[in-house]
């Protein structure tokens, strides 16, 4: 074992490192401390925050819109983008959405990229009044691909059963005691912890994308940028909140880019 202690003051190799002296053997500790503290940081907050590493997803229009006017869904990103999105569902844990999002969009929520199915993140949905319907595609395949449905301690008893009855896990967590309204994110971030979350993919809809902003709950956020503009009655992307609290704000530095066909994937991670 290589012992530290017979150089008190180690010299500085490089940045962000040090290089101690020991049995005339040259160490360098400390190298790509950066990236491992990146590569482990689900396990660290899990650790000491009780809470996954949590990564946004948005798919936005060139006028920061995620869906056309009525919440319908459209196509924003081509097909490399949406690649590139199942490739970042494969990578994590769970994927969550609001209950707005299955209401609107009836999304399956797997990684769909071939060979990596088996990939696919446990699905949760939050939703206060158990609104979820039981002919979704994401309940219709809860007994092949984990669906846990994050609830209130209010909602109905009946409900709850039926839905467990066709293999969805019901969580049951507080609701939050000041806004933004809804379930209390650091309860449902806390109990996906508790049940081995460390890296969680929230993709959306723009009401749950805003309240994890608010209460600074995002550590990186991933923008696919689509070329077309949807117009002034689609959905914004953050709900009341403008995507600049991201793309424009100092506590939010620029980690990559990438273009992706027409497309642009901008990494934003937490300064
Ligand atoms: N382009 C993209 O990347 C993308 C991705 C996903 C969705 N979308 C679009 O987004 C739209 C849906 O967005 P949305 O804003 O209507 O719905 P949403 O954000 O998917 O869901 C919002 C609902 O989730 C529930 N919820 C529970 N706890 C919450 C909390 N702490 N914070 C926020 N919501 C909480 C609330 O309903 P309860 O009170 O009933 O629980 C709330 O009304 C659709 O048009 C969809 O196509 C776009």
């Amino acid at each position: 074992m290589v012992s530290a202690i017979e150089d008190p003051n180690p010299e500085v190799a490089g940045q962000g490192h040090a290089r101690l002296r020991t049995s005339g053997i040259a160490v360098d500790v400390g190298l790509c401390a950066e990236e491992a503290a990146h590569d482990h940081a689900g396990h660290f907050l899990r650790v000491r925050e009780k809470r996954p590493f949590v990564i946004l997803k948005l798919a936005v229009s060139a006028d920061d819109k995620i869906a056309a006017t009525d919440r319908k869904p459209v196509a924003i990103t081509g097909e490399a983008a949406k690649a590139r999105a199942h490739l970042l569902r494969s990578h994590s844990d769970a994927i969550l959405v609001g209950i707005g999002t299955v209401l609107a969009d009836d999304p399956l929520l797997t990684c769909r990229l071939p060979g990596l199915e088996a990939q696919s993140p446990v699905r949760v949905v939050l939703d206060r009044a158990l609104r979820i319907p039981g002919t979704s595609k994401l309940v219709h395949s809860a007994r092949t691909h984990p669906l846990w449905v994050m609830t209130s301690d209010m909602s109905d008893a009946p409900a709850a059963m039926k839905l467990g009855a066709a293999g969805t896990q019901i969580i049951r967590v507080a609701t939050a005691k000041s806004p933004p309204p809804g379930l209390d994110l650091k309860a449902a971030l806390s109990a996906l912890s508790e049940r081995g979350i460390t890296r969680l993919m929230v993709e959306g809809g723009a009401k749950v994308a805003s309240s994890f902003i608010a209460c600074g709950y995002v550590d990186e956020v991933w923008l696919l940028r689509g070329p077309d503009a949807i117009g002034a009655d689609g959905v914004a992307a953050l709900d009341g909140q403008p995507l600049s609290v991201i793309t424009q704000s100092p506590r939010w530095s620029v980690r990559a880019t990438e273009s992706l066909d027409k497309d642009t994937l901008t990494i934003y991670r937490r300064a």
